[in-house]
């Protein structure tokens, strides 16, 4: 299989790399900024910075973008390109609208579009235990289903184009109300003074436990939010896009649109590249000297 991957960022370099461990797939790796492609060529990939280089040259092209955006100007951008007989999988996370709009164009210059969001981070996309969903033709899922199978362990159709966006964003929207809401209950007995493992005992035997919070109490409790493997940028772009569609689908979001005011106030703190557990800082200030 000939493969493009599109974005070495912090989920586009080992979802790249892992697939370039299967021994018949010949990788491409595609960077804007050229530093990130350093070390990739040593690991068997082909490195460029040119996205027409990385279109022209393979029959799959993986995106792990940013944002609509990010695609847009990189798949798109040039209108002379043609996408007949490539396949376009998507796998960061955007709006359905967004993820509908695109597959249409791509499919306007005769090419195929999956959408294959995931749930899981950097350690997740290195061991292949990425949660993949995918939404588009079930045949053409099918037909990706190898790619997806490297990736995660039991890849999942989702339905149309949009589907899996929707359930994508669903997923992004409970880390960030769990996190803001365990912030608040984590902050409230550090000031009162109440045993920090006698809170943590009675909540993980009780039915409001989520293993995220196991997961995020080392980095809030030290106050420790460095080497991010999802950063609080995401989070609020994520929450913006989750607060859109809620708002098209009649939901009330009165909830969200307060943790997306804690998220921004992080955002403001500097803490925009920072492990999005740093949304604690906003909840529970350190107390001043
Ligand atoms: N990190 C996670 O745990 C995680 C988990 C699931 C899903 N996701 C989603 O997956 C996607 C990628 O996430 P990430 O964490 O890998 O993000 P990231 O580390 O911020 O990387 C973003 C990538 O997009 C590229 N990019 C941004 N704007 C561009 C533009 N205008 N033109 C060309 N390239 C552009 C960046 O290139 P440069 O290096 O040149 O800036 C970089 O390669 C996002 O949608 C994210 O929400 C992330």
């Amino acid at each position: 299989m000939k493969i493009s991957v599109f974005g070495m960022g912090l989920m586009g370099r080992p979802i790249a790399q892992k697939l370039a461990q299967e021994n018949y797939w010949s990788i491409v790796a595609y960077n804007r900024t050229p530093e990130k492609l350093e070390g990739l060529a040593d690991k068997g990939l082909t490195v460029t910075s040119s996205p027409q280089e990385a279109i022209l040259n393979n029959d799959y092209l993986i995106l792990s973008l940013s944002d609509g955006k990010a695609i847009r100007e990189v798949l798109l951008s040039d209108a002379g390109i043609s996408f007949a007989d490539k396949i376009v999988i998507q796998m960061g996370t955007i709006a359905p609208e967004e993820s509908k709009a695109i597959a249409a164009e791509i499919q306007r210059r005769r090419g195929q579009y999956l959408e294959a969001p995931v749930l899981g981070s950097i350690p997740e996309a290195k061991q292949g235990t990425l949660l993949v969903m995918v939404g588009g033709e079930e045949k053409l899922f099918q037909a990706c289903l190898p790619i997806f199978q490297i990736l995660g362990k039991d890849p999942q159709y989702i339905g149309p184009v949009g589907s899996a966006a929707a359930l994508k964003l669903a997923l992004n929207q409970l880390i960030a109300s769990l996190t803001a809401a365990f912030s608040l209950s984590l902050g409230l007995i550090q000031r009162e003074g109440v045993e920090l493992e006698k809170f943590m005992n009675i909540l993980r035997a009780s039915a409001l436990y989520a293993p995220t919070f196991d997961k995020k109490l080392s980095r809030m409790s030290d106050r420790h939010f460095a080497n991010p493997n999802f950063p609080t940028k995401h989070l609020l772009k994520d929450t913006h896009l989750f607060l859109q569609a809620a708002a098209t689908a009649g939901l009330n979001t009165a909830g969200l649109n307060g943790v997306q005011k804690i998220i921004e106030q992080a955002i403001a703190q500097n803490l925009a590249d920072t492990d999005y557990s740093a949304i604690y800082q906003v909840v529970n200030p350190p107390p001043t000297p």
